[in-house]
């Protein structure tokens, strides 16, 4: 099964169903105005535990909470529950592999107003199965995008709106169409703001820095457990601040990193090599870090895994 295709039952509207019978009217206020919000969220299996684990699951949730704040919608449930949801859906479907959830807070109400209030908000969870080729995880070419972000006072970055999607979306088709893998897309003044679905961090000398989540970016739950893993490991010290342009010509390392990519070198922006045009070695070794983690491979932060199944060791 590719990217995108669901799992057999989703959670739709207060309970699980056959995808094929859940329905989202084509006149959904969502559907017109992208009106509503999303989360992504990894689920990972290990085989030697027999068990899939929820990657930071509790974290998702808190934030589509402070999602659905912002934009004055009220979720059904609170975020424990929506884990517990999650489970439920994975273990309905049987996943016994790397898979992804999708959760979306929106407004399905048949309600053609542009309008964020009265237009009948609802969950739904739905699982696809999350491919080892998502990404190029040896590292990715990327280029500055014409297209800028959003600044929170046009559309709120921070909640994860749906229809605010269209701007990377149309990054990252022009950054394939010219032979790049993936956009860096800057804010409306100039400074460097996040590829389309991931957060940036570059190294240059020994201090990484990321842009501020002041800067128009998501704050990726992943850029969080980067800069604790980058901490703790190396030492090292991780500036959230803004970011030039030409720090991303000039930086040693770089790195993509988001539920989606997990952690991504970059070793190429706009011709120019990152470092010595290879994966930076410290990248690497976070990136190695994580995925353990992910699979409780790694005994460091047990507390990021929910299991599914419930067989390992908690
Ligand atoms: C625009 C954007 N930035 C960054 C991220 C990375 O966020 P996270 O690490 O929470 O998945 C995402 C993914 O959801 C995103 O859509």
């Amino acid at each position: 099964m590719r990217f995108g295709t669901p799992y057999d039952e989703v959670y739709a509207e207060n309970a699980f169903v056959p995808e094929k019978e859940s329905r989202l009217s084509v006149l959904a206020n969502a559907v017109s105005y992208g009106t509503g919000t999303f989360e992504g969220i990894r689920a990972c299996w290990n085989p030697d535990h027999q068990e899939l684990y929820l990657l930071q699951a509790r974290a998702h949730y808190e934030r589509m909470a402070r999602s659905a704040r912002i934009l004055g919608l009220e979720p059904p449930h609170g975020p424990d529950q929506l884990v517990h949801l999650t489970a439920e859906l994975l273990r309905r479907n049987g996943v016994r592999a790397d898979a992804y959830v999708r959760p979306l807070l929106l407004q399905a109400g048949e309600q053609l107003a542009v309008r964020m209030h009265d237009c009948g908000t609802r969950l739904y969870l739905a699982a696809t199965p999350m491919p080892d080729d998502y990404i190029d995880r040896r590292g990715v070419r990327c280029t500055v995008s014409a297209w800028r972000r959003t600044a929170d006072a046009a559309v709120p970055n921070r909640a994860k709106v749906i229809g605010s999607y269209a701007g990377p979306a149309l990054a990252k088709t022009e950054a394939l169409r010219n032979g790049f893998d993936e956009a860096i897309m800057l804010t409306g003044d100039g400074y460097v703001a996040e590829a389309t679905t991931s957060n940036v961090l570059i190294r240059t000398g020994e201090r990484w820095a990321t842009p501020a989540a002041t800067d128009d970016i998501l704050a990726g739950i992943t850029r969080s457990q980067v800069m604790r893993l980058l901490r703790e490991h190396t030492g090292a010290v991780v500036e959230e601040r803004r970011v030039h342009r030409s720090e991303l010509y000039s930086c040693d390392e770089a790195l993509l990193c988001g539920t989606a990519v997990l952690v991504t070198p970059v070793v190429e922006v706009d011709g120019r090599p990152v470092g010595d045009g290879h994966p930076g070695e410290t990248t690497l070794a976070v990136q190695r870090l994580l995925q353990a983690i992910s699979r409780r491979e790694e005994a460091d932060h047990p507390e990021w895994t929910t299991p599914v199944y419930g067989a390992a060791r908690c």
